[in-house]
């Protein structure tokens, strides 16, 4: 039940729990494309559900100050009384981090097992974290320029007629259905120097296994540019081998 929002809604409908919780993504990982959080929100203050959303994929990259998933539709931390996110995406270290009231942090800290029987970050990667936190909010032309990346791979997969998922996020999967065809395009794509991930089941549906790009800051245009140029190659010799 992908983003569906009715689902959802029937479900709440029929939960008789007395505490409820919604769970999602922001940006969906395998993907790419964003969960409609304005309705969740909606969903959870009509049925007393608290929201949880794991904004993995989208601290960083998403919202005019890069925070992400909740900035992107004007939300703010009152309407996700549990956000989470990861530190080794788009801020390029490691850990992850929960934010939420005074209550739920302290009731973490106490109880949370994972929590208390895990050795704490290093400070050396709290202090990469704080300044890669600091070039999210000081340095928006990286955002303005992954924007700009996807926007023009998307419009050259159009023209490629590539089966691209509908995303407007730095996840890009293009979906080829069988697990072995997947398998053997990232094989091609790395023969051409492009290192693209082949995502078969049980990561995701079957029949759905597909490569997932997934565009950078650091990439420059005629990185996308030798993207496409590369798919345009394996997808048309894939296209002889079955002719
Ligand atoms: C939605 C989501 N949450 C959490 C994680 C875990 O990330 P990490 O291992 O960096 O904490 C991932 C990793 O891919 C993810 O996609």
């Amino acid at each position: 039940m992908h983003r569906d929002v009715a689902a959802l809604e029937q479900r709440l409908q029929d939960c008789s729990a007395p505490q409820k919780l919604i769970a999602t993504d922001g940006v969906f990982s395998m993907d790419g494309d964003v969960a409609p959080l304005r309705e969740l929100t909606q969903l959870a203050q009509r049925y007393r559900a608290w929201l949880l959303v794991d904004d993995a994929h989208g601290l960083g990259v998403l919202g005019a100050g890069g925070r992400g998933s909740l900035e992107h539709f004007g939300l703010t931390g009152d309407d996700a009384p549990v956000l989470m996110a990861t530190l080794g995406k788009a801020l390029g270290t490691f850990g992850a981090f929960v934010a939420g009231s005074e209550a739920l942090i302290e009731t973490l800290i106490q109880s949370a097992r994972s929590y208390i029987y895990t050795t704490a970050l290093p400070p050396v990667v709290a202090e990469a974290t704080r300044a890669a936190l600091r070039l999210v909010q000081e340095e928006p032309w990286r955002r303005e320029h992954l924007q700009a990346l996807v926007a023009r791979f998307k419009r050259g997969a159009g023209q490629l007629g590539l089966n691209v998922l509908s995303s407007d996020t730095p996840i890009q999967p293009l979906v080829v259905g069988a697990a072995p065809r997947a398998l053997e395009l990232s094989q091609q794509l790395e023969s051409h120097g492009i290192l693209v991930g082949a995502i078969r089941p049980p990561t995701v549906p079957q029949g759905t296994a597909r490569l997932r790009i997934t565009l950078s800051a650091v990439h420059r245009e005629e990185h996308v540019d030798r993207l496409l140029d590369a798919l345009a190659t394996v997808f048309a010799a894939g296209e002889c081998a079955r002719g």
